[in-house]
């Protein structure tokens, strides 16, 4: 199958599409032996690794969905000696110093230094499906492979399916190639090479020719302190005539994600949430900031959505200038998860999160540096952007631990700023990984 001359056999599902399962389990192992790894990887792992092909048509579907990437420790391990032209991923993300992390000391021990050579991906609807397929991957890896760290993301329960742990409706607003499916109305539509290694539009050079049409995936766990970021929106409600102190906090809240929980987008519903909004895919992405007469962004009113908003600063649309394809190279694909439990009614009570839960974020793109470390580094974390002095993003904004001033969350007074002095979202570090094609997997990772 190929579409807009892709060939959409030889792409790890989770790039374009995610892999639509409810049950994600992130398996992060070591190369213990190259010779080993190597044969199981041809006989044993490549039969097994799901293309976008296979994902889009339910008929094809595997029960449990699996996709690999490797470290930059990962590809050396298998003696695969070619420059990535890719500076965060070459020095792997644990000296990456540019995400605003406080250091290492809260990431998870695993995470610090460069051992993980490589993640394993299995999605399925079951735990128990989930289990049974790892169980059979490591009887055939053996000793060929060290396990290293685990993570099992899952959807949220009922009808918080498909919102992250603060409450808010996600994967929402990803973009799509050139090509590959009708886009939404409000979708970006980006060149195939800003997500794809090789492809029309990646702007790097210098890539050996067996990564086309693989993608960076970058993966962080990042942990959410659920009731204290409840509490922080009790006792900040907006004030405004009319508004009773919860409808001023939930205000609060959509505002400073630039999304009602429902996925309603504050510049298209600014006073109050619109759950049919949310849900109608034909309407919940069609904005893009600017004055729908004019096509002009005003760029002092932010009584609509602060520029500060994480949507907003994720991907500033019109606040750019349009189209917006020319004048940005800053897309991700984000195919990330929940994990980690409900809060409890001790923890809502005492406002203050036991057990950990958060986000087991996934981010694909053709250049980590253009991709998700400039989202994270030059916008969520640039106090100056997207116009004037909007401070950090409220939600991932983050200042090595400091706190944070955010400006224009109140539309009644655009003037005051807030300090958050906790983190709503607390990095525990991750790692960078290369998701290749199915055939570089068989003709050069696995010989
Ligand atoms: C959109 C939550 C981390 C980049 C969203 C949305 C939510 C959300 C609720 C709106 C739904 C949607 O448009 O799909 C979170 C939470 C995070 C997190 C709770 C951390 C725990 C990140 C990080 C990045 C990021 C680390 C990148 C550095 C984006 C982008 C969008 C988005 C690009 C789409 C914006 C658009 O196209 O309008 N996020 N996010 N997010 N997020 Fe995050």
């Amino acid at each position: 199958a190929s579409a807009a001359n892709i060939n959409l056999d030889d792409i790890q599902g989770d790039i374009l599409i995610g892999m639509l399962k409810n049950m994600e389990l992130f398996f992060f192992f070591g190369i213990a032996n190259a010779t080993d790894f190597k044969a199981k990887l041809k006989s044993d792992i490549l039969p097994l690794v799901t293309s976008t092909t296979q994902l889009l048509d339910n008929s094809t579907q595997p029960i449990t969905a699996l996709n690999i990437a490797f470290s930059q420790t990962g590809l050396l391990a298998l003696n695969v000696t070619d420059s990535m032209s890719d500076v965060p991923f070459a020095g792997g993300q644990a000296v990456d110093p540019n995400l605003g992390d406080p250091g290492t000391t809260n990431w998870v021990p695993e995470f610090v230094g460069t051992n993980i050579h490589g993640v394993i991906l299995l999605a399925s609807d079951t735990l128990d499906n989930i289990n049974s397929q790892l169980a059979s991957l490591k009887s055939a890896l053996g000793d060929s492979v060290t396990e290293i760290y685990s993570l099992q993301g899952a959807a949220r329960p009922d009808n918080e399916k498909g919102h992250e742990h603060f409450g808010f409706l996600d994967g929402i607003s990803n973009p799509a190639v050139v090509g590959f499916r009708t886009p939404l109305p409000g979708q970006a539509v980006v060149p195939t090479g800003e997500i794809l290694v090789g492809e029309t539009g990646d702007r790097i050079t210098g890539r050996p020719s067996w990564a086309k049409d693989g993608s960076f995936l970058v993966f962080r766990q990042l942990k959410q302190l659920v009731p204290e970021f409840n509490k922080f929106l009790t006792d900040n409600p907006i004030q405004q005539p009319g508004l009773t102190p919860q409808n001023g906090s939930d205000l609060l809240g959509a505002r400073m994600m630039g999304r009602w929980k429902s996925g309603a987008p504050v510049f298209l519903a600014p006073l109050a949430d619109e759950p049919e909004l949310g849900r109608d895919t034909s309407r919940n992405n069609d904005f893009n900031y600017a004055d729908p007469t004019t096509g002009l962004v005003n760029t002092t009113d932010q009584t609509k959505c602060p520029f500060s908003a994480h949507i907003r600063k994720t991907r500033p649309r019109a606040d750019l200038g349009l189209p917006e394809n020319s004048t940005s190279n800053h897309h991700i694909i984000r195919a990330g998860i929940p994990y980690g439990p409900e809060v409890s009614t001790e923890e809502a009570s005492s406002n203050t999160t036991a057990t950990e839960r958060g986000l087991a974020f996934v981010a694909y793109q053709s250049s980590i540096g253009n991709g998700f470390q400039f989202l994270q580094k030059l916008w969520a974390d640039k106090t100056n952007f997207v116009h004037g002095n909007v401070g950090f993003d409220p939600i991932i904004g983050a200042n090595k631990g400091a706190s944070r001033v955010v400006n224009g969350l109140d539309p009644t007074d655009p003037t005051r700023s807030i300090t958050l002095v906790t983190d709503f979202v607390v990095s525990r570090g991750g790692e960078y990984f290369f998701s290749p094609s199915l055939s570089a997997i068989a003709n050069t990772l696995s010989v």
